[in-house]
């Protein structure tokens, strides 16, 4: 373990094999890929894993659904994962499935031990569960008393033996490790969110189930075959079983990990339960959980039952998988949310990788061609460019600790810096007057400084865009690997005097939208066509465009249930049915005006992609639209009845 300062290990969430993967599953592989490029470049020992999470009741269901067998469906949908992370050159060093022999070897075995240690228990577990999320929720979290607090989605009711793991045991355990290790989870604010909730009590956690078989069953000499492991024990375990625990712990000095990525959604199960297991099992707990936010469409997350997702190889294939790298990584701050728009994906091509780093490597490839022939010195720049050189390595000094502590979008921010040193630079000293004016020492002096700058930022650059990288280093007469990092990084050294090799342009401007959108992913169908986004026009101000006006998916419902809040003057509770998989939960203030059963079977305007918000603690997903004038408030509605989920405008 006393190596592990050398070693990384690098996880992704393993992922559900209900959905196919989306823009969302390639955000996180694509920060693990980056980190463990990054990790291999500085030479640390890295290992890198991803994969699939293929038990328990949501994947059984959708397996009968498809009138497959579920391993049958599992070897389907985690063949597509593993074929677009190939595809995307992801370099993961195992690729696990849950269904795996080794892995449920040591499910069986972490349970054993935990057993033995006293930690597990057997009860009865009489609960609520929502097989979408695969969690358990006491009826104080439901919301309505009914849906999940996480998904919305209608629970079950869940009464029957099960195994449960002391959770409560390891409350203060937790407290201590959150308090004495500030950036356990990343970022801080979530940190503080997890601390809140342990202080509010744990409760033990029921870790195994018999209503259903598609799971680890118990190790056999626990003699009890009607239970299979609750899938997010299961689904942890994966972290120490592609390590080899419990069977063949040869990769075991890679424990604990050095980062585990997820969403912001599965931090609950990361940050409260996994810890707490590996207490259990006297294991070292990871040094840092990053939860990053969600990718959304019109504000709405992006998700298979809401039919909006964006399939990143259609994204790759139209704007350069690589270029589609950089944009994920710096659009966003990590931690938030980020909606996907094509236009600030063109915008960051164009102008980032385009206009800052494409034109500076044109002009350097140019400049050099017509001054010298295509040599490169470097031996001037130190003593030229004394005070540029030093910004572009106070800028370097800054980067890894940001990348570290997955401030990727701050990162990238940053590696710019010494672009625009660089720029400005040229644009200040003119090289092209030095040259005429016969101070030609300084003008290809200059060239170094831009030589060293672009060779630099391209090693920084690698982890987000490996191939792109190389083709800059080509051009100045290198090649990045542990080597280059070592000599133009840490000991900040200069390039050797090299030859510029000519390179095609690397970010061709971009002037339209190109990519055809992914329809709703069903899984199976190919996607359909639908509009491309249109290039929006100048604002005029107090104006705005029809596509603007178009943004704001305004659509005819029928309702289908209405109620009133319990305690609340201005609230009713509706079901409004847009033609969707289920009608939609919207928290309304209207009622002063309307009785519920005035609104029955009745049809309203919604604003059908706005971000769900909050009511009373119920989930609103919508808004209606209403006119108030002095004798009150009317519903909008349509003059006469259409079918739902019709669109307005
Ligand atoms: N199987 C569990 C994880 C078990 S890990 C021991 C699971 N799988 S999942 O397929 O539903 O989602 C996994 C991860 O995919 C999320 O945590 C997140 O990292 C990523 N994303 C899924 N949808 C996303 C967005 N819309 N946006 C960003 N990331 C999202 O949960």
């Amino acid at each position: 373990m006393s190596e592990s300062c050398k070693k990384a290990y690098i996880t992704t969430p393993i992922y559900y094999v209900n959905d196919i993967p989306h823009i969302g599953h390639a955000y996180t592989t694509i920060i693990a890929d980056t980190l463990a490029i990054y990790s291999r470049m500085a030479g640390l020992e890295t290992f890198f894993l991803t994969g699939t999470d293929e038990h328990g009741q949501k994947i059984e269901e959708a397996a009968k659904k498809r009138g497959k067998s579920p391993k049958e469906y599992a070897d389907e949908i985690s063949g597509r994962f593993k074929a677009l992370w190939d595809e995307f050159g992801i370099s993961y060093d195992r690729f696990i499935r849950t269904t795996d022999a080794d892995h449920k070897l040591g499910v069986q075995a972490a349970f054993k031990k935990m057993f033995d240690k006293g930690d597990i228990y057997k009860d009865v577990y009489r609960g609520h569960y929502c097989i979408s999320c695969e969690a358990f929720f006491t009826e104080t979290q439901l919301v309505d008393g009914e849906f999940c607090p996480e998904c919305g989605k209608p629970t079950q009711i869940v009464e029957e033996e099960s195994y449960f793991f002391r959770l409560s045991k390891y409350q203060e355990p937790l407290l201590e490790w959150y308090r004495e290790n500030e950036k356990c989870i990343l970022p801080k604010t979530r940190r503080n969110e997890v601390m809140r909730f342990v202080e509010g009590g744990l409760e033990d956690l029921s870790i195994t189930r018999t209503s259903f078989d598609w799971g680890v069953k118990l190790p056999e000499e626990m003699q009890d075959p009607k239970h299979v492991m609750y899938v997010w024990l299961d689904a942890l375990m994966n972290y120490l079983t592609a390590l080899g625990y419990g069977t063949d712990e040869k990769l075991m000095d890679f424990w604990p990990a050095r980062v585990h990525l997820i969403g912001k959604d599965i931090l609950r199960f990361h940050a409260v339960y996994w810890p707490a297991f590996l207490m259990s099992l006297d294991l070292p707990l990871p040094k840092h959980i990053a939860a990053h936010g969600w990718w959304t469409r019109n504000g709405e997350k992006m998700s298979k039952s809401k039919g909006n997702v964006i399939n990143p190889k259609e994204v790759a294939d139209a704007y350069g998988l690589e270029n589609f790298r950089y944009f994920m990584l710096r659009e966003v701050p990590f931690g938030g949310d980020g909606d996907f728009s094509q236009k600030a994906l063109i915008d960051r091509i164009n102008s980032d990788l385009g206009n800052d780093l494409g034109n500076l490597l044109n002009r350097l490839i140019g400049m050099s061609s017509k001054y010298s022939d295509g040599a490169v010195s470097s031996t001037k720049v130190a003593e030229l460019y004394p005070e540029e050189l030093a910004e572009l390595h106070a800028s370097i000094d800054r980067l890894e600790p940001l990348l570290f502590e997955m401030q990727l979008h701050r990162y990238l921010e940053e590696l710019w810096k010494p672009l625009t040193v660089a720029n400005k630079a040229i644009d200040r000293y003119q090289p092209w007057v030095m040259m005429k004016e016969g101070k030609e020492e300084q003008a290809l002096a200059l060239l170094g400084l831009i030589a060293n700058i672009l060779a630099k930022v391209a090693v920084m650059l690698h982890p987000v865009m490996p191939q792109t990288t190389q083709t800059i280093a080509r051009a100045l007469g290198f090649t990045i690997n542990h080597a280059a990092y070592e000599d133009l990084i840490l000991r900040k050294d200069l390039l050797s005097d090299f030859s510029v090799e000519k390179v095609p342009p690397l970010f061709p401007r971009i002037e339209k939208v190109r990519m055809v959108e992914a329809a709703p992913a069903a899984e199976g169908k190919p996607a359909e066509p639908k509009k491309a986004e249109k290039k929006t026009e100048k604002p005029v101000e107090g104006l705005i465009t029809i596509d603007q006006f178009f943004e704001t998916s305004l659509k005819v419902g029928t309702v289908v249930e209405a109620e009133e809040v319990p305690k609340s003057k201005k609230l009713l509770l509706l079901k409004v049915d847009l033609g969707e998989e289920e009608p939609r939960q919207i928290v309304a203030g209207i009622k002063e005006w309307y009785a519920p059963a005035d609104l029955l079977g009745t049809q309203v305007c919604v604003v059908a992609n706005l971000k769900p918000a909050k009511l009373m603690g119920m989930l609103s997903e919508g808004m209606l639209l209403a006119a108030k004038d002095d004798e009150g408030l009317a519903l909008i509605r349509p003059e006469r009845p259409v079918t739902v989920g019709t669109a307005i405008g």
